[in-house]
């Protein structure tokens, strides 16, 4: 059966106005789930996970009721990430995966969102190859949900709604978060810094900053309904509060998160050209800031680092990171690297492994190279071959790997205290949690419920885990 298709594209300049809006729910969608399940299947970063919550939070507002398998589900939304191919062939496989599924259940509902869905030749791929998706909408118009989807019932077609633009603020979206003691808060949205390799400021739009006051409600909630640990979201948040020309608006903004006194507040994604010295002292000063920090440095190698647009050296890099250190020395720290960036010599890798020498990282999320439509980077010949960068990858994990290890049996015989999440997803006898310093945590202990706050004493270490008893 061939449906109709309804496709509403804007393309406007990414410069412009941002505007600032209150998301009203229609009554008439109240009724629109009754009876009916949904399933949100979330394939990308925090800020994506985020998203996901805010559709749950309208899918329960329209009555539906969550259920974890698609099979289960009357309305299944698949929402993407685009930051690597990879990311997007999986996607791509599991629509594929579910194609006679969908066509042997008609009234069901498939939604494409995030940031696939803001790449024009993904949806023209998706509407040739996978044209039993009901509706494809994109990161700006996820307030329009509601309607979008009644529209789908409404008028059996399938409805693309995509706009490329600035972006706006939209306060008061609902949210059904995935725990009850964790919160991902958004501060703000969107990314100015357009590193070479990346399509995210094509996907998310200009940065933006959210009100301090709605943040620190948002917490405030949270906290109020026994929340225990908030993690402020944005994709360079050291810029928080640059478009409502602030001065140093993140730390300013982090000192009264810390004030709200909610028991740990975490931030991701740093930016190491954004960090201020006045951060660090806040990381410092408020007890309840954990001393952990994801700082993304892709390269260990300047002329790379240039090429990526990164905006900041290796020295600084190592100044900033040496000075961290320095004043918090209980820190840990977390980064991101790329390898196999076009043109990366030998030579330039092996800057690479010497960061990871002078850093010893607690962890590190490492990724070939993937070339982006539209990205400057994608213009420049991709020539490192593919078994190169497998074997850089490789490589650069083991080392990252045996710094892991050795910083992690530090921890042998200290006690620390981990926010309990319940039973490890491998062994049910075992509790498992994140400590402040951002270690996952395997530990024995009776009577403990998740979301507690237990001292663990640390008996073993392994690269990326530790095991305990709780005391
Ligand atoms: N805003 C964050 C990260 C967003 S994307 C930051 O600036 O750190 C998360 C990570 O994906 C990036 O840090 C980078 O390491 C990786 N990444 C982004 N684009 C990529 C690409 N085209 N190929 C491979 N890895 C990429
Ligand atoms: Fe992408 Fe760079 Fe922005 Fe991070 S800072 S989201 S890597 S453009
Ligand atoms: Fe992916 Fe979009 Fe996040 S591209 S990493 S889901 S901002």
């Amino acid at each position: 059966m061939n449906k109709n298709i309804s496709v509403h594209i804007k393309n406007q300049p990414l410069v412009g106005t941002i505007e600032r809006d209150s998301f009203l729910f229609q009554e008439e969608f109240m009724q629109l789930g009754i009876g009916k399940t949904y399933c949100v299947l979330n394939y990308g970063c925090q800020a994506n996970v985020r998203d996901g919550e805010t559709l749950s939070g309208m899918l329960e507002m329209m009555s539906f009721q969550k259920v974890d398998k698609i099979e289960e589900a009357d309305v299944v939304i698949f929402n993407t990430c685009a930051v690597r191919q990879t990311a997007e062939e999986h996607v791509f496989g599991k629509l594929s995966a579910y194609k006679s599924y969908k066509e042997n259940h008609p009234g069901r509902i498939f939604a494409l969102c995030g940031c696939m869905a803001q790449e024009e030749n993904v949806i023209e791929r998706l509407l040739k190859k996978h044209p039993y998706v009901d509706l494809i909408f994109g990161t700006h118009n996820i307030d329009r949900f509601p309607q979008l989807l009644q529209r789908v019932y409404e008028e059996k077609q399938t409805i693309v709604e995509v706009e490329a633009k600035p972006g706006g603020v939209i306060e008061n979206l609902p949210v059904e978060r995935s725990s009850s003691y964790k919160a991902f808060v958004n501060i703000m949205y969107g990314c100015n810094k357009f590193c070479t390799y990346c399509i995210v400021p094509y996907t998310r739009g200009r940065e933006r900053s959210r009100l301090k006051e709605n943040i620190i409600e948002e917490i405030r909630t949270f906290q109020a309904q026994g929340g225990k640990e908030v993690t402020l979201l944005g994709q360079n948040v050291n810029a928080y509060g640059k478009d409502l020309k602030l001065e140093d608006g993140f730390t300013d903004l982090l000192i009264d998160c810390a004030k709200t006194g909610v028991d740990r507040i975490r931030f991701y994604t740093s930016h190491p050209k954004d960090y201020s010295v006045t951060t660090i002292e806040a990381m410092r000063d408020y007890p309840n800031i954990m001393k952990s920090l994801h700082l993304p440095v892709q390269s260990g190698n300047n002329e790379i680092l240039r090429r990526m647009g990164r905006g900041y050296t290796i020295e600084h890099y190592f100044q900033l990171f040496d000075d961290l250190k320095a004043r918090i020395p209980e820190i840990t720290f977390t980064t991101d690297i790329i390898v196999g960036f076009p043109g990366e010599t030998d030579e330039q890798f092996e800057d690479t492994l010497k960061l990871v020498d002078h850093c010893k990282f607690d962890l590190a999320y490492t990724f070939v190279y993937s070339p982006r439509e539209g990205t400057p980077a994608a213009k420049m010949p991709d020539d490192i071959p593919l078994s190169v960068k497998k074997e850089r990858l490789q490589t650069l994990n083991a080392r990252i790997s045996s710094y892991a290890k050795a910083n992690n049996e530090t921890y042998v015989g200290k006690t620390l205290e981990v926010l309990c999440e319940g039973p490890s997803k491998k062994n049910l006898a075992i509790l498992s949690g994140y400590s402040k310093e951002n270690k996952l945590v395997n530990f024995k202990g009776e009577n403990i419920q998740a979301g507690e706050l237990v001292n663990v004493e640390i008996t073993d270490a392994k690269s990326y885990t530790l095991d305990g008893q709780a005391v």
